[in-house]
């Protein structure tokens, strides 16, 4: 017993001295093997204990017990001061200046695009049109014949675009086979309705033109629609985007898919400094197409031309967006450029 007892104190004194000379974690975790690990001294002292008379081993057992539990407690306390030291020794190293703002989480904003779409869907609300949406991948039966545009129609020349690998498949040209899903959807009730979304052409790129671009569609059908609803919506229209001094001019066109044709123009303010370069010095401005529906796309859309008739028009908001915001290059608007978008 005094053997064993003086070797369990001697084991206590130099575990102690080891660990207070421990500086970081890594000798610290030495220091836990050598005297805590499976083959550690305080399982060797415990062994021990086999060896002893019967009438010593409770005391001695004890006594192990009691020795383990000071140096956990110390070992415990150690690691805190280790943890706390590192943590002293980084913040020297890397002081953190608290008084710096924290960084903005930036809330982001709109695209200029995505505004422009929405006040024209509001102002349409107003008249009580619904937005209609509808697909950018048509066939060619919906984005030309249907629109009165069979396969060697002249006017396609004009809405040349991307085809699939599937044929007949391709990038829709305008929102107006829109018209047709709305009328099948529909017929042979009335309709309001404008149709807004991507479309695509294969065009020379150029600070006017892109490949893809927004066009908001106007539908209305109905008995008794006339010219004059056209041309008042469209006025209506203008005045709430543009200003309700604006003038509003009509002038005959060709499309395939109305009859009559016409192209809108407004007149631009001749106090801005742009209104002669912008309206190539006659200071009117084209803003759409637009006209009465076909008789023949009616039909197509499932409506009879002689209890309904309609008209149409087609608009692209990017050009109204240049006017508006006096942006001199279309290309900006799918170039997700920061500097660009951030503007509006
Ligand atoms: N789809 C024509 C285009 O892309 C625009 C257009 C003209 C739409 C007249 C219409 C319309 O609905 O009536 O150039």
């Amino acid at each position: 017993m005094a053997d064993a007892s003086t070797d369990l104190a001697l084991l206590e004194s130099t575990a102690t001295t080891e660990l207070k000379d421990c500086a970081d974690e890594l000798s610290l975790r030495a220091w836990n093997t050598k005297y805590f690990g499976d083959k550690g001294e305080m399982n060797t002292a415990l062994k021990a204990l086999g060896t002893l008379p019967k009438d010593q081993r409770p005391a001695y057992g004890q006594a192990v017990n009691a020795v383990k539990q000071r140096l956990i407690s110390a070992k415990d306390q150690k690691e805190a001061e280790i943890k706390e030291q590192a943590l002293l020794a980084s913040l020297s190293a890397n002081p953190i200046d608290v008084t710096l703002p924290g960084r903005a989480v930036s809330a982001g904003n709109l695209h200029v695009a995505t505004k422009v779409m929405r006040e024209i869907y509001s102002i349409f609300a107003d008249m009580g049109f619904q937005i209609f949406r509808s697909r950018e991948v048509e066939d060619d039966q919906t984005n030309f014949e249907l629109l009165n545009m069979p396969p060697h129609h002249p006017a396609r020349d004009m809405w040349d675009t991307f085809h699939t690998t599937t044929p007949g498949v391709l990038l829709r040209t305008h929102t107006s086979p829109g018209q047709i899903h709305v009328m099948k959807q529909f017929a042979p009730n009335p309709v309001r309705a404008v149709l807004p979304g991507m479309c695509y052409r294969h065009e020379a790129v150029s600070t006017r033109s892109e490949i893809q671009f927004e066009q908001v569609e106007g539908l209305v059908l109905g008995p008794n629609v006339t010219m004059a609803d056209l041309k008042g919506t469209i006025t209506a229209f203008a005045r709430r985007l543009f200003g309700q001094e604006r003038q509003v001019r009509i002038r005959s066109s060709y499309f395939p898919f109305t009859e009559p044709s016409i192209e809108v123009d407004i007149d631009w303010p001749k106090e801005d400094p742009n209104a002669d370069r912008l309206t190539k010095g006659t200071g009117w401005l084209e803003i759409m197409g637009a006209g009465m529906v076909h008789p023949t796309v009616l039909r197509n859309g499932g409506y009879d031309p002689d209890q309904i008739s309609g008209f149409a028009f087609g608009m692209g908001p990017q050009r109204i967006t240049m006017l508006k915001y006096a942006i001199d290059d279309i290309r900006q608007f799918w170039k997700n450029d920061l500097r660009f978008l951030r503007q509006f």
